[in-house]
């Protein structure tokens, strides 16, 4: 396990078998991604009629188009993947959805330039987390909102899965180095895909010392209403998938 700020950005999703396995997921929704992730972070998000919104890491723009049926004025879709954006662009017919090919890390927008920012499950793969916030909050106009989700610190600070039984059943999920923020090299799909752990204090401290509000913290898991449909889900109620954040600059 290394661990340095230092390391240039992955671009993990323009891996060809990478990018084959990540789609697959989505489009056949076996992830946690519709059942969990996303009906959490939208009831986090504010009125988005008029509002100017970015989306960090927006992969296959559904954010986008969400926001854009949903009343947003004008929508910002960042991604340092060629294929993750040029499927967004095929699925897209929408002028005012600008997608940019860039990097998190290099993207500095004008002072007071969102109403909203929004990040869906892109933000531990960076490394440097303190800059990203500080730049949204400049980008973000006073009574602007950030939402965000990432992988869950539980699971990120020792990313070895599972640890199963003979019949391959989960016995239970190992978390250790919980302190030891920094770089985890882990296998998702292929080998030597770079995450960052960082502790929920510092997810949460950073945003409060740099000035946002702290609005809600959630850690969405499978209702029972969820697991009904899909039982296979049952696992995530065993330790917290997700961590969703939602600040506002006063
Ligand atoms: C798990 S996918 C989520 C996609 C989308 N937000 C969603 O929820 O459907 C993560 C996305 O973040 C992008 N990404 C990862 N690291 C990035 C970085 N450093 N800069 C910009 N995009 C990044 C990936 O290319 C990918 O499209």
């Amino acid at each position: 396990m290394s661990s340095t700020f230092d390391l240039p950005v992955q671009n993990i999703y323009d891996n060809p078998a990478f990018f084959a396995g990540y789609k697959n997921l989505r489009q056949n929704d076996t992830g946690i991604n519709g059942a969990l992730e996303v009906p959490a972070l939208c009831r986090l998000l504010p009125d988005l009629h008029g509002r100017r919104v970015l989306d960090l890491g927006c992969g296959f723009g559904d954010f986008a188009r969400y926001a854009r049926q949903a009343g947003a004025v004008s929508m910002t879709a960042l991604d340092v993947s060629e294929k993750m954006l040029s499927e967004a662009r095929r699925l897209t017919s929408d002028p005012a959805i600008t997608y940019v090919q860039c990097a998190i890390e290099d993207y500095a927008p004008q002072p007071r330039s969102f109403d909203l920012v929004v990040s869906s499950m892109a933000l531990h793969y960076v490394a440097d987390y303190r800059t990203v916030a500080l730049r949204m909050f400049d980008a973000i106009q006073p009574g602007g909102r950030f939402v965000f989700s990432v992988e869950h610190p539980v699971c990120t600070a020792n990313p070895i899965g599972w640890v199963a039984n003979e019949r391959g059943e989960a016995l239970y999920w190992p978390l250790d180095h919980y302190r030891q923020e920094g770089c985890r090299s882990t296998k998702w799909f292929i080998d030597g895909v770079v995450k960052y752990h960082r502790t929920v204090a510092t997810y949460v401290n950073t945003l409060l010392s740099i000035g946002f509000q702290m609005e809600h913290l959630d850690e969405p898991m499978p209702s029972d209403e969820i697991l009904a449909l899909r039982p296979e889900l049952q696992v995530h109620t065993r330790r917290p998938p997700i961590l969703l954040l939602a600040a506002s600059r006063i």
